[in-house]
């Protein structure tokens, strides 16, 4: 299959291109600042125009897409609102009016951000209420693609990939092997919830439902856990030096803008085995 992804040379649309590749899947890709030298790309501002990918991507030839690409980090989207909702909100109308345009599915990336964190365990069909800019327009681009009957959503929080690119901010699995490698104490808090999984889930899940043709909303997600104790999963499985911390979520600017329950549940799809999770990223990252 030909597979296009948007936003190919971030933490989880880089990793999902090396998977779609690995199983003899043509990839193409859409990158902004970051050059892409490993599969065949395009450079599209999506800041610029809003309906770009209409016209740089009309003759390409692809089955369906994976729209990675958005202003992912938090705090910049709050200080930037109009920014995060031309990337997050407008240009996935754009790429949704292409995908329809070309009768292809598409499968848009979205977040535990959408929940105001104050309960935890949100499926599906949980009611969803945006506590930053981020997560608001992040929700507003999920309305497009729910609105096209070939749309995928997939809701889901990251621990780490198998590649890890140095030009984005670290996963936390990378922040805790980063910590043991320098002896440094980090504090996790232990009393912030979420559900985290790696770009493989996400890899298996997209070839799942596309085969299938599985369309709707789905959460991506492993058992409940607190960052602490995700963390010294980690210290266990890559059998690191200890340094993680417990502390306690903040009440200040910064949980402000995050949910602090946080851990998803799914209707539709079995959780994963955060230990499991784990232990595939460390083989895979052996074979690298
Ligand atoms: N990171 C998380 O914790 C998290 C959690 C849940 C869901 N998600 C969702 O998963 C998706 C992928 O996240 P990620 O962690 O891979 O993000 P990331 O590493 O921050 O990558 C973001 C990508 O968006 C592209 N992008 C940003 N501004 C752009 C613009 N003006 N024009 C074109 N492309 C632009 C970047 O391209 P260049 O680098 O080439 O500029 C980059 O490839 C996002 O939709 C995100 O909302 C992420």
């Amino acid at each position: 299959m030909n597979v296009l992804i948007t936003g190919i040379m971030g933490q989880v649309g880089f990793n999902l291109a090396n998977f779609f590749s690995e199983q003899s899947h043509n990839v193409i890709g859409t990158y902004n600042q970051q050059v892409c030298l490993n599969f065949p790309s395009h450079k599209i501002d999506l800041n610029k125009l809003t309906d770009t990918p209409r016209n740089s991507l009309k003759d390409i030839d692809v089955d369906f897409i994976i729209h990675c690409a958005a202003i992912t980090d938090v705090n910049l989207a709050q200080k930037k609102p109009n920014l995060s909702y031309k990337i997050n909100t407008d240009a996935t109308q754009a790429i949704v009016s292409f995908a329809k345009s070309k009768n292809i599915p598409i499968v848009y990336l979205s977040t535990d951000f959408v929940f105001n964190g104050f309960s935890g365990n949100y499926t599906e069909n949980s009611p969803t209420e945006a506590l930053s800019h981020y997560a608001l327009s992040k929700l507003y681009g999920e309305s497009f693609v729910k609105s096209y009957q070939k749309g995928i959503i997939l809701r889901f929080t990251p621990i780490g990939h198998v590649n890890s690119l140095n030009h984005q901010g670290h996963s936390l699995l990378d922040w805790i092997i980063q910590s043991a490698l320098h002896q440094q104490k980090i504090q996790l808090f232990r009393d912030k919830t979420f559900s985290p999984i790696s770009s493989y889930e996400i890899f298996q899940t997209i070839l799942k439902l596309i085969k299938n043709q599985q369309y709707g909303l789905y959460h991506l997600a492993s058992q409940e856990n607190s960052i602490y104790s995700a963390g010294k999963l980690i210290q266990e499985v890559f059998q690191l030096k200890p340094t993680v911390e417990p502390s306690i979520f903040p009440q200040n600017d910064y949980s402000k803008i995050r949910p602090k329950y946080s851990h998803l549940n799914s209707k539709y799809l079995p959780l994963f085995d955060l230990k499991t999770i784990l232990k595939n990223l460390k083989s895979q990252r052996a074979l690298k």
